[in-house]
């Protein structure tokens, strides 16, 4: 049987389609009720399918509702407002759908019917350069929303668009060369780099010859001078290194690195190609595209290679996107990166679509977010004033995690607590950045995101390990409350409807998340969901109940514990049996 709001969409579009053969069917969509006063779910697309057959959206509801039988599954239909149609579940609806689920391991999602390929580029931190707090958004981020669009069946490829290639390595080859400390670099080689760096900046502010000799380093290194080469790849190897140490830590992998250096071989052709077809032309020296035709860009047309040669972020990111589509053949390309590179990539999509008409159905979206701020409501920073490095926030996160732990279980033995300390303060850390909406800054308050009440990671694993020692307490399994639901379950109570009711829209979450790119509603769910347990727990007698209901309500702390357990991993949360 399809989920109640599959089949009550699959029905409704049936109707519609009598009524309105011309409807595009997909438009209606049957979707949970803003506001659960009114009904459980609801369709709002009659009202535009009214206006552009010029009806009134009542009338056509009331003929849409004249062909649509849903009494096996729904309490009567409701129009309501301008035209919404709201629908509410039978009791009996919900309960066989949550016995339903007790057979299945992914319970409430359907399948995507038409999986897409997805590229996720995401994280794509710099060689010799500390990951700071703004690559830590795009790296829980862009994880985040390739695991959900797994989870609803779709194919997915990461890529960390590593940057590995540009100009900075003149001025590292430079630094390398002359004032390399091998000890600070065994020590920490990306603090030594980053030493580096900031060193020969500084002197070629100072002395043009400094500046000059740091160029030389970058032409040879382009032309492929074997010493240069050397270097550059040791400062890679040990980067990576480094970067790898931190997705380890966050269980966060990559099907691909492939970098930007790996495109640098091809820029040449791209560029010659775009000026034979003559959508680049010479500029003053360099290679330039314009946007003649389209407003919002003809004042900033984008340079795909400069006057001394050297070709920019942008032009690796055309080869970039043609080498994605020639190989994976994606039907969408997701950029996860903060909302300064919007311009970039308007120039790069709007240049790709002029140039390869024939890959016009490829979506291709710029996943942007916000600055991460102090208490101060100014950006992130040490109190120094320096940027926060993330492994030093991750370790800030699992020492404070260890004072919370400690102060509700003093008497666990230290590994113990350190191990729960992990699992909750990384917890925190990216629970508290899927919940902000993506494109607004947020404020970053240890104290917040590490409380044990409020929508927080921390309580909802709290909630989920309360869920696991009820049938520790009851010496029970979850498979035995299963099997037994498998043969069917009967709410009786408004709280276990209520709970019912919301498990039903996991799916319908997991989806939404993916449609618009954004965790906080998967966030939310899951905290509306921990909220709704607690009220049914607090009002429900479990272990003591009578039979059949104390096998039903197992049942229902069963299927809790399963959504809130998967509802995290596609947060990339983790989640301890005891805490
Ligand atoms: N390395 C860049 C940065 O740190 C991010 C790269 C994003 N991906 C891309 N294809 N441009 O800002």
């Amino acid at each position: 049987m399809p989920l109640p709001s599959l089949a009550i969409q699959e029905r409704l579009r049936a109707a519609v389609s009598t009524v309105c053969p011309e409807a595009d069917l997909e438009t209606v969509q049957v979707r949970p009720c803003p506001d659960p006063r009114f009904g459980d779910y609801q369709a709002v697309a009659l009202m535009s399918l009214a206006k552009s057959r010029q009806v009134p959206p009542r009338q056509l509801a009331a003929e849409v509702l004249a062909r649509l039988d849903l009494s096996d599954l729904c309490e009567a239909v409701e129009v309501a407002g301008p035209g919404f149609v709201n629908f509410r579940l039978r009791p009996q609806t919900v309960a066989a759908a949550l016995s339903e689920a007790a057979e299945q391991s992914l319970p409430f999602v359907t399948p995507a019917a038409a999986p897409r390929t997805v590229v996720v580029d995401f994280s794509s931190p710099n060689v010799a350069k500390p990951m700071h707090v703004g690559h830590i958004r795009s790296t829980i981020l862009g994880d985040c929303l390739a695991r959900v669009l797994r989870r609803l069946g779709h194919r997915v490829i990461t890529d960390n668009h590593l940057g590995d290639w540009g100009t900075q390595f003149g001025m590292l080859l430079l630094g390398w060369k002359r004032f390399l400390d091998l000890q600070a670099l065994t020590r920490d080689a990306i603090a030594e780099m980053e030493r580096l760096y900031k060193l020969v900046h500084a002197a070629c502010q100072q002395d043009p010859s400094m500046l000059e000799a740091a160029r030389r380093e970058l032409v040879a290194l382009q032309g492929g001078d074997p010493q240069n080469l050397a270097i550059w790849r040791e400062m890679t190897t040990l980067s990576r290194a480094e970067f790898d140490r931190i997705y380890e830590r966050l269980g966060i992998r990559f099907d691909y690195t492939l970098g930007e250096s790996f495109y640098h071989p091809r820029l040449q052709a791209l560029v010659d190609e775009l000026v034979r077809l003559g959508l680049a032309r010479e500029s003053e020296g360099a290679k330039v595209i314009f946007f003649d035709n389209l407003p919002d860009l003809k004042d900033t047309p984008l340079i795909i290679q400069k006057s001394d040669g050297a070709f920019n972020y942008a032009t690796t990111d055309l080869a970039t996107l043609l080498y994605r589509i020639e190989t994976w053949h994606p039907d969408e390309i997701l950029y996860v990166t903060d909302a300064r590179q919007q311009l970039h990539f308007r120039q790069v999509f709007a240049a790709f679509r002029m140039w390869r008409p024939d890959a016009a159905h490829v979506k291709l979206v710029h996943v942007w977010f916000g600055t991460i701020l102090g208490e101060d409501g100014k950006p992130f920073k040490t109190r120094s004033g320096d940027t926060v490095k993330l492994s030093d926030l991750l370790d800030e996160a699992e020492e404070r995690a260890l004072q919370v732990v400690t102060v509700k279980q003093p008497e666990l033995p230290e590994a113990e607590r350190r191990r729960i300390a992990r699992v909750v303060g990384l917890g925190a850390v990216k629970y508290a950045d899927l919940l902000s909406n993506r494109q607004s800054d947020y404020v970053f308050s240890w104290d917040r995101m590490l409380s044990l009440s409020g929508n927080t990671a921390p309580y909802l694993q709290y909630a989920y390990a309360r869920t696991a020692s009820i049938f520790r307490k009851g010496g029970l399994t979850a498979e035995a409350a299963r099997a037994s639901a498998a043969k069917g379950i009967g709410l009786q109570t408004p709280e276990e409807l209520a709970l019912g009711r919301h498990l039903l829209d996991f799916g319908l979450v997991l989806e939404a998340v993916a449609e618009d790119y954004r965790p906080n509603y998967l966030c939310n769910y899951l905290f509306e969901l921990a909220g709704r347990f607690t009220r049914f727990y607090e009002t429900c007698p479990v272990l003591k109940a009578p039979e059949p209901e104390r096998s039903h309500r197992l049942y229902l702390c069963e299927v809790t514990a399963r959504v809130l357990r998967l509802g995290l991993e596609a947060l990339g949360v983790e989640v301890l049996d005891q805490m």
